[in-house]
Order: C-alpha cells, then sequence, then structure tokens
C-alpha cells in the first residue's frame, strides 16, 4: 500500500529534530558528509537529506576527512553505480578507525535490495545505519537513536512507497531547483531495477506541487525541474495528468523555464505535445528514451511501444515544436540482441538525428526479468556494437549546433563560462549549453543572445537587446 505519511508522523520527527539539534548544541558544530550518486531524482533526496541535517545543527564537508557523519546516498540502475558505491564505503574504514564515533549511514535504491543489505551486514562492519527509500523522513529519529543508543540499525520497511510532504530541504541552487512531482514506477521495463527499489507510482497533490514552485521562484528560482521516474503517468491515480500541472505552473507570473524528467514514449501523447507547444516556459528539449530500435527488443524490454510510434512520436513533436531538441537514452546488449537487431538501433538513430545520446551496455539487474534470459553475446561484442553506435552518432552531433547559428534566444544567465571563465554561461530553450561576454552581475537574469558559433557541445553567444 502507498501511504501519504500523516501530519502527526511529520511532527513527530520534527521533535527527534529538535531533540538532535539539542544534543549538537552542546559541543562544537558537528559536520556531515553526504554524498549521492545517480540520479536527479537522488539528487533530491540528497537535498532533503542535507535539509533535515542542517535543521538538526550540521554543517556540511565536501570530504568524510573528520565528519561526524557521512550519507552514502545510493544508485542501483548500473553494476558499476554500485561498484562505486563499495569502493567508496570501503575507503572509509580507515577514516573510522581514527575517528571510531563517527556515524556511517547508507541510504538509497541499493539498500531497497536484500543480496546488498546482506553484504553490507557480512562485509561492512563500519556501516552503522542502514535505511531505505521509503524511510527517508524518518532520518531525524534513526540518527537520535544513533546518538543515543549507539547500536547498529537496518531500517528497510516493506511496502509500496510512501508520500512525506513537509521534509525541509536544502537546496543545491537556489536558481536551479528540482521539485518531485511523483515517485515510483509501475512500468518494469524487463532490465530496470527501479520498480523494484522505488515502489509504485505515486504522485503529489498537484496543489501542493504548485505552492512549492510558487515559493520556490519568489525566492529567485529561473529554473523548475519536475522530476519523477515516468512523469508522463502523473497525476493518473489523481484525476489530472502531466498536462494539466504544466498548464497550471507555466500560468504562474514570472519569467522561468520549466524542465521535467524522466518521460516513457508510451505515455507521451498527442495532448502532452500540444500542451507543450502551446506552454511557452517549457524547455524545447525532448529528452525520450528509446532504448533500442528492434521491435523484437522492444517486445523483450517490455516497452509497450514499437519502432513506428517512435517515429510518430518524434514527427508530431517535429510538426508541432519546430525547434526542438531531441535526445534518448539506449542500451546496447540486452539479453538475446544480435547484430541485425543493433542495426535495426542504429537506422533508428540515422533517421531520428538526435542532438545527443546517453548510451550504456546493458547491466544485468538482479531480480528483474532481463536478468535471467539467456545472454549469449560476449562482452567484447558488445563493446564493439557500442563503439559502433557512438561513431554513428558523433557523425549525427557533429554539426547538428551548426542550425542555431544567427538566431536569437532567451538565455538565464547560470554562471561562470563552460568554455572560458571569462565568458558566462546558459542553455537556450532547447537546453543547449550557451557561453557569451557579460557582466556576472546578470547571473540570475534572462537575457537576448545571439548565436555566433557552434561546438558539438556547446554554442558560443553574444548578447542583443
Ligand atoms: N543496464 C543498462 N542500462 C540501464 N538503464 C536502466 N537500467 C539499465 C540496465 N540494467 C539505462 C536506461 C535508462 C537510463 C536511466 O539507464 O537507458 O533510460
Ligand atoms: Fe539510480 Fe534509478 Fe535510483 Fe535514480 S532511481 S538513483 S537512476 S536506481
Amino acid at each position: 500500500m502507498t501511504t501519504k505519511i500523516s501530519q502527526e508522523e511529520m511532527a513527530q520527527q520534527r521533535g527527534f529534530m529538535e531533540k538532535v539539534a539539542e544534543i549538537n548544541s552542546k559541543g562544537s558544530p558537528p559536520v556531515a558528509h553526504v554524498h549521492t550518486f545517480g540520479c536527479q531524482q537522488n539528487v533530491s533526496d540528497g537535498e532533503k537529506i542535507k535539509g533535515m541535517l542542517a535543521q538538526m545543527g550540521y554543517g556540511f564537508s565536501d570530504t568524510p576527512d573528520g565528519a561526524d557523519i557521512v550519507i552514502f546516498n545510493t544508485c542501483a540502475v548500473r553494476e558499476n553505480a554500485e561498484d562505486r558505491v563499495f569502493g567508496n564505503l570501503g575507503a572509509l574504514k580507515h577514516e573510522k578507525r581514527r575517528n571510531p564515533d563517527m556515524i556511517i549511514g547508507v541510504c538509497g535504491c541499493m539498500v531497497q535490495q536484500e543480496h546488498i543489505t546482506r553484504k553490507i551486514k557480512q562485509s561492512f562492519p563500519h556501516v552503522d545505519l542502514v535505511f531505505g527509500t521509503n524511510s527517508l523522513h524518518m532520518l531525524p529519529q534513526l540518527l537520535y537513536e544513533q546518538l543515543t543508543e549507539r547500536k547498529r540499525k537496518f531500517f528497510i520497511p516493506e511496502g509500496d512507497g510512501v508520500i512525506a510532504e513537509g521534509v525541509p530541504v536544502r537546496r543545491e541552487s537556489r536558481l536551479k531547483v528540482s521539485v518531485p512531482i511523483m515517485y515510483g514506477c509501475n512500468n518494469f521495463c524487463s532490465y530496470c531495477i527501479v520498480p523494484y527499489v522505488r515502489g509504485r507510482e505515486r504522485s503529489r497533490e498537484l496543489l501542493d506541487i504548485v505552492s512549492e514552485v510558487k515559493r520556490a521562484i519568489s525566492d529567485g528560482a529561473r529554473e523548475i525541474l519536475l522530476l519523477g521516474q515516468n512523469v508522463n503517468s502523473y497525476g493518473k491515480e489523481l484525476g489530472t495528468s502531466f498536462s494539466e500541472l504544466l498548464r497550471e505552473i507555466n500560468a504562474i507570473d514570472g519569467e522561468f523555464r520549466i524542465c521535467y524528467m524522466s518521460s516513457h514514449p508510451k505515455d507521451f501523447t498527442r495532448e502532452l505535445i500540444d500542451t507543450i507547444a502551446e506552454c511557452e516556459k517549457v524547455t524545447r528539449h525532448f529528452h525520450l528514451p528509446v532504448q533500442s530500435g528492434s521491435d523484437r527488443i522492444l517486445k523483450l524490454m517490455n516497452r509497450r511501444y514499437g519502432r513506428e510510434d517512435y517515429f510518430g512520436i518524434i514527427d508530431y513533436i517535429r510538426e508541432k515544436v519546430p525547434d526542438a531538441a531531441l535526445t534518448s537514452d539506449i542500451i546496447v546488449g540486452f539479453p538475446g540482441e544480435t547484430y541485425e537487431d543493433f542495426c535495426e538501433t542504429l537506422s533508428l538513430v540515422e533517421r531520428v538525428k538526435f542532438d545527443s545520446l546517453y548510451t550504456f551496455i546493458y547491466s544485468p539487474r538482479k531480480g528483474t526479468k532481463a536478468a535471467e534470459m539467456p545472454d549469449p553475446v560476449s562482452a567484447d561484442e558488445k563493446g564493439k556494437w557500442f563503439r559502433e553506435l557512438l561513431e554513428v552518432q558523433g557523425r549525427i552531433g557533429e554539426n547538428a549546433y551548426n542550425r542555431y547559428v544567427g538566431r536569437t534566444f532567451r538565455v538565464l544567465c547560470e554562471g561562470d563560462g563552460r568554455t572560458q571563465s571569462s565568458l558566462l554561461t546558459g542553455k537556450t530553450p532547447q537546453d543547449v549549453i550557451v557561453d557569451f561576454e557579460g557582466d556576472r552581475s546578470l547571473i540570475g537574469q534572462f537575457v537576448n543572445v545571439k548565436i555566433e558559433k557552434a561546438f558539438n557541445w556547446a554554442l558560443i553567444g553574444k548578447i542583443i537587446n
């Protein structure tokens, strides 16, 4: 069962926050190191962890050296993400020996898997606290118990997921603000661990989201990133929709940009594309993960669309939003994929002409359907296909940004330049990086930038009035 955490329970956690703050007020201010691995959803959870810790009196450091508490907020999407966490955890052993009072906590997607918690229990005895994605809001209580009882604790309640409103947030940026709109995923793509570690789809109330966005904008936010594992199915259980949410947010006063992630092509309807075309604040960047160009593999992946459906969506986007930028995710080497299937992916890439691609070699995830499928192709062979895909996309993407030269875009000045630190940087409405000359006092404002030059990963422009 999915549950919204009651106000009483949230008040209880605020009580624990006060108790921990009281303990912390006695000595010199304690320091926390929070390391987040993985996607934007996890980064957003990391902001909540830091928000709670800040209210409990913690300052923050970029390294675990000398910290009073270290929290690893983990990702399970591919094996190398998990390997990195274990590597970092191993390295903490020495630090803990030097500083036995240090509390080491691990949370996030990885620890929702039994074989992982077993491994932590057995091989990482210096880890004090492990808590699941459903108990993030209980960090104050768990931390209070650690400080007063000093007992090793693994707290991973069962259930399909919770929604906890009112958790304090310490945002990484004032200008660019992430707002979760839904949690979990019901799609069960056969390769993906997310539905197992993040629970069932559940949407936040539209009014809760809109008031958070309004508050962020009046606090100076100029880019709102709406987050969910599958934002296109937002609001189904509440009788609303992602289109309705976009229209509500687009109608909020002020100049700001609306971005969103992640999308699933099966729910990317014409109505949604029409909405985006009409909402001038919504990004002109469409990130639509296709994963494969072969109908046979898409079926095995349980994606619930075929390549022709995908072309239909892309063609409609191009018709309604002619200056759209298109990007995608692709998995190479799914179990049973043949070179012929892979060539279908290449032909899809050639046909769509993405601006850029995020490419991954398939990584088996324990407990998923795909992990049980026969996978005869060698890692070497998959590596070859992977490089071939990069080459094809490299050729397609090389001159993709030339089409922006000579055009003028409204750009938010975000900070120091990415090509040269003497310049300022921002992004076009298509989410393409653009650097331009300007005074640092412009940071946080929108300006008109005329594009003069294109590299294959960024643009150079000039402010015009
Ligand atoms: N192996 C490789 N890539 C994966 N992704 C998700 N699960 C796996 C996996 N088991 C990729 C998909 C997804 C992106 C976030 O990560 O392409 O869109
Ligand atoms: Fe990684 Fe997925 Fe968890 Fe994000 S939701 S941290 S991508 S496993």
